[in-house]
């Protein structure tokens, strides 16, 4: 299974944040927003990793990241020269996809709670899974009503008169079908290739699952400087409350067992002291006394 983040986009909802600087590089509490998505992909067990974004800004995330192996990951790196759509990112990544299944998560989507909803469809995925999430601003996103039995009848975007409150969060699971689909698509009224077009096609084809996501699960929206502030909060609580970070790609690695104890002295070893260093020397001295 591979997994690309798509990190593109103007963010010109957010002027003058993004004037300067990519959305998905914006802060959350404690850390570049990025590290959301990216820390939902590796606690999928997925360590292939292609970021999608434009040309200005794929150097700042190379030196955010660089390959990937300090945190025991393949990450590679490819522009989409302009927002042509989220569909687009599967035939930017086509060779990076090559024969097999593929999570695309948008870079400015934000989980948190039980993950076990993305697990069960990475094990359980044939054909494409996604997921419908209530909200109270249906307008805003792709949408998928249900008939009685629960079973999804239709999706579309940004529908006038939504024809439910569930809306499509930006993570989808497909087979390699998905390279192919997107190929055949043809720009939507905004000239963009569109995933809910991804989407319908493998809902006329019977392929596709979309799974409810329940009570006790933020999905966190970092459309407008509210959203950005709110979700910095949340993080804020949870952090403080706890003494655990949320997303610490560092602390993850270490978890999934993508780098060793000492891969994971050497990366410590590699970061300015910082109240970050102190909590992953935290992480690594309660390891070694359990
Ligand atoms: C995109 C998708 C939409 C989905 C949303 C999730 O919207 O087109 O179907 O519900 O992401 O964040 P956009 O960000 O392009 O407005």
């Amino acid at each position: 299974m591979k997994g690309i983040i798509l990190a593109g986009g103007s963010g010109s909802r957010l002027y003058p944040i993004t004037k300067v600087y990519s959305k998905q590089l914006t802060v959350i509490y404690d850390k570049p927003l990025i590290y959301y998505p990216l820390s939902i992909l590796m606690l999928g067990g997925i360590t292939e990793i292609l970021i999608i974004s434009n040309e200005e800004t794929i150097p700042l995330y190379k030196q955010l990241f660089s390959n990937g192996s300090h945190l025991g990951l393949s990450i590679e790196y490819a522009v989409q020269p302009a927002p042509n759509g989220i569909a687009e990112a599967f035939i930017i990544g086509e060779k990076f996809i090559n024969n097999e299944s593929v999570v695309l998560i948008l870079g400015d989507n934000i989980f948190y709670g039980s993950l076990e909803f993305f697990y069960s469809g990475i094990r359980n995925n044939t054909g494409a899974t996604i997921f419908g999430y209530q909200v109270t601003d249906p307008e805003r996103y792709g949408i998928v009503e249900f008939d009685k039995n629960g079973k999804a009848i239709s999706i579309e975007e940004k529908p006038k008169q939504p024809k439910s409150n569930y809306a499509v969060p930006g993570i989808y699971i497909y087979n390699n079908e998905v390279v192919k689909i997107s190929k055949n698509l043809t720009p939507s009224a905004r000239g963009e290739l569109e995933i809910t077009d991804v989407n319908k096609k493998y809902l006329n084809e019977g392929k596709l699952k979309v799974e409810k996501i329940g009570r006790g699960i933020a999905w966190l929206d970092t459309g407008t400087p509210e959203a950005l502030l709110q979700a910095s909060n949340f993080f804020g609580v949870i952090e403080e409350r706890q003494g655990l970070k949320v997303a610490c790609i560092e602390e993850i690695s270490y978890y999934m067992k993508y780098i060793s104890q000492i891969q994971f002295e050497k990366l410590i070893n590699s970061i300015p002291k910082s109240l970050y260093r102190d909590y992953l020397e935290k992480v690594l001295r309660e390891s070694l006394n359990q």
